[in-house]
């Protein structure tokens, strides 16, 4: 490059502090949200998500060939006094919820929290006033930043739900909190959501753990856990052919939004997947009856977080025979076992649609507690149903009272 032209190129960088000027929407005071640009590379340890820090030709690398393909959008937080990025935020949608993931660099201190607050308003406001959208979520708000929370509740989002301990610390851990802003003029429309009592079946009370027992003999094949009427084994590609079977004959459309129909090749391309995702995130087991191996139900722990130690539990008993007779929470504490004292897991969370009153009096039976609610995630009759949000913690879990292996069977039941 000649000396002439290097020196036009640097006439050609803008002042810096005067980036905002160039945009009318999404300024704040402290900060502005920008598309990412191929120079943000250069500061990718401030803004980049994610566990492990990239360098800047992977950062440049992943600008330039990959960030085409997301679905998701990212916005580079920008300070607003001399351009620089200082974190980012990214926004998926589900169905018509957007879900924004932020970032700030904590080396910046609580400033940070400052500029954060200001990305996280900017996007909510976006995204739900300007763009209509009838409800967006913070996914991850942790205990420690008080001043994002304290703007953003003052800004009319809600702590929707708080999972105790459920982000790690450099010391331990620490209650995580999921904010929700709701769009005014469709709860005009359709009424408060927070107003509507949570539906509850079941007596609400935790019984004694049904812990997995010692096999006297042969095991079952493949078992993991046995407990007394029931084992966990790896999920096989010939359980398709059962899940297939008795999806066809699904009675209850009211556990999830209707019911699904579903085809064998894709649920062993389904089993597959999961096993092969370095590392992997969703592990879920068959669940057997011990006296005939016969397959009848599935639990698993997905969306594993190996930084914070946590997952959502989920269970599905696809033979509508064996719901109700308590196989679901005995097959639910071999999983605990697994997942606390295996994976290593310190607690475990749960969503459940507030027309599966089961789902929710079976998790109160494990010994889970509720936490809160996430209003409008899917639709429902003439609106939109919440789900109501239930944590268990692995020391909580540890304390219960255990049953004897005499009692299993009735305790269970
Ligand atoms: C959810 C599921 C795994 C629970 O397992 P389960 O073996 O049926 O549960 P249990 O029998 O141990 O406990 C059921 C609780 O609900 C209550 N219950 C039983 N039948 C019920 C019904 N039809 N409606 C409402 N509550 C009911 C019981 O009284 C019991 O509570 P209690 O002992 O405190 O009184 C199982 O029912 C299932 O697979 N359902 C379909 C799939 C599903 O809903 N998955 C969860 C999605 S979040």
């Amino acid at each position: 490059m000649t000396d002439e032209s290097k020196d036009t190129k640097d006439e050609k960088k803008p002042e810096p502090g005067t980036g905002h000027l160039k945009h009318s929407f999404l300024v704040g005071e402290l900060v502005y949200l920008r598309s990412v640009e191929k120079d943000d590379a250069e500061y990718g340890a401030s803004w980049r998500q994610g566990m492990i820090p990239r360098s800047v030709s992977a950062t440049a690398s992943w600008i330039e060939d990959d960030l085409k393909e997301e679905d998701d959008l990212h916005l580079v937080i920008v300070r607003k006094s001399d351009d620089r990025p200082v974190g980012s935020l990214k926004r998926s949608t589900w169905r018509h919820n957007a879900w924004i993931a932020g970032t700030i660099d904590p080396l910046f201190g609580e400033q940070g929290q400052h500029w954060l607050a200001e990305a996280y308003i900017m996007m909510l406001q976006w995204s739900v006033d300007e763009h209509h959208r009838i409800i967006a979520h913070i996914e991850e708000v942790p205990d420690s930043q008080q001043i994002v929370l304290e703007k953003l509740q003052a800004m009319g989002a809600r702590v929707s739900s708080t999972f105790r301990e459920a982000h790690r610390t450099a010391t331990g851990f620490e209650d995580w909190h999921m904010v929700t802003y709701l769009n005014k003029d469709w709860v005009g429309t359709l009424g408060d959501p927070y107003a509507v009592e949570k539906p509850r079946s079941g007596t609400g009370e935790p019984r004694p753990v049904i812990a997995p027992v010692t096999v006297e003999g042969d095991l079952p094949p493949n078992a993991v856990r046995v407990g007394p009427r029931v084992y966990l084994r790896p999920l096989q590609k010939a359980d398709a052919v059962d899940l297939v079977e008795w999806a066809r004959r699904e009675t209850e459309p009211f556990w999830s939004s209707g019911r699904s129909v579903m085809t064998q090749t894709s649920l062993e391309r389904w089993f597959e997947k999961l096993g092969k995702k370095e590392p992997q995130t969703w592990v879920r087991f068959a669940v057997c009856l011990r006296e005939n191996d016969e397959f009848i139900g599935a639990v698993g722990v997905d969306g594993i977080d190996y930084k914070h130690r946590r997952a959502e539990s989920e269970s599905e008993f696809h033979h509508v025979g064996y719901r109700s007779k308590g196989y679901g929470t005995e097959a639910k504490h071999l999983l605990f076992d697994y997942a606390f004292n295996t994976l290593g897991l310190h607690s475990l969370q749960s969503w459940v649609m507030y027309t599966n009153t089961r789902s929710a009096a079976a998790l109160r039976k494990q010994g889970y507690r509720d936490v809160g609610i996430e209003p409008w995630l899917v639709q429902g009759k003439g609106g939109y149903d919440n789900f109501g949000t239930y944590e268990l913690l692995a020391d909580e879990w540890r304390a219960m009272p255990r049953a004897s292996v005499e009692d299993a069977g009735d305790l269970a039941g």
